[in-house]
């Protein structure tokens, strides 16, 4: 089966829309200008043209190649296709690195240290990590994340379900649908992060404390209503 991300390219802004209060947010920590920038899991790359025409030195890395693709053909900035697992090869440190659109639930879990410590490495002493993830713990409590069907052009419609899987994964259906019917499906294994849990996994690998909220507004995370989980760490310097 494709990989959902190279199928969906050319249609991916239709499907996930730029979110400002990501780029206000993100100010509060890009101070010094120009700011070295890593945006993990870029997708089509749109963030990092934001970022790179207010004139921040902005890299991005994907591993579905069609994306890639596309964002060097539309938008500014530097972008290399790479995995996760791959950023070591990255050269240089960064003022701020930024994981957003639940793009880390793709990372198994037994890659989670290598990657805690590859983004140590990168990160300047006083730069900022952020992540965004769906909130993992509203799954957990409720069995299910309710994103409502999107209305694509063309009269099709995107759908998305979130199944429990023996191995502790969940398997992220996604399906585009015309006149109710399928048109094109894709399954992808997901590894749910959690509040009681994760944080902790960045101060055992060395970052000095984190932060938690529940959306790009700062508002508290609450395990059953927020929209997302967003950790802020650093370094500590
Ligand atoms: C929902 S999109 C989010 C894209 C972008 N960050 C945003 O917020 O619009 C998830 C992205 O993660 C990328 N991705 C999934 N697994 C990855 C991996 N192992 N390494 C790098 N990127 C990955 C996908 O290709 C996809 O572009």
């Amino acid at each position: 089966m494709n990989f959902m991300y190279d199928d969906i390219t050319t249609i991916y802004q239709q499907i996930f829309s730029l979110n400002q209060a990501f780029l206000q947010f993100i100010q509060t920590f890009i101070k010094k200008m120009p700011s070295r920038i890593l945006d993990l899991g870029c997708g089509p790359g749109d963030y990092v043209n934001e970022l790179a025409r207010q004139g921040h030195q902005v890299t991005g890395i994907d591993s579905s190649t069609q994306m890639i693709a596309w964002a060097k053909q539309h938008h500014q900035g530097n972008f290399h296709h790479l995995s996760f697992t791959e950023i070591n090869t990255l050269k240089g440190q960064f003022d701020c690195i930024y994981c957003i659109g639940n793009s880390l639930s793709y990372l198994p879990y037994d890659a989670t240290d290598e990657f805690i410590n590859d983004v140590f490495s990168l990160l300047l002493p006083e730069g900022r990590f952020i992540l965004q993830l769906v909130n993992w713990d509203r799954y957990r409590l409720a069995g299910d994340l309710d994103f409502p069907v999107i209305q694509l052009t063309d009269g099709k419609t995107f759908h998305r379900t979130y199944e429990a899987h023996p191995d502790s994964t969940v398997l992220f259906k996604t399906e585009i649908q015309k006149n109710g019917q399928p048109l094109q499906t894709w399954a992808d294994h997901l590894y749910p992060r959690y509040s009681d849990s994760f944080p902790q996994e960045f101060t055992d690998n060395g970052f000095k404390d984190t932060a938690i909220y529940g959306d790009f507004k700062q508002n508290p995370f609450g395990t059953e209503n927020s929209p997302a989980f967003i950790l802020i760490t650093h370094k500590g310097s």
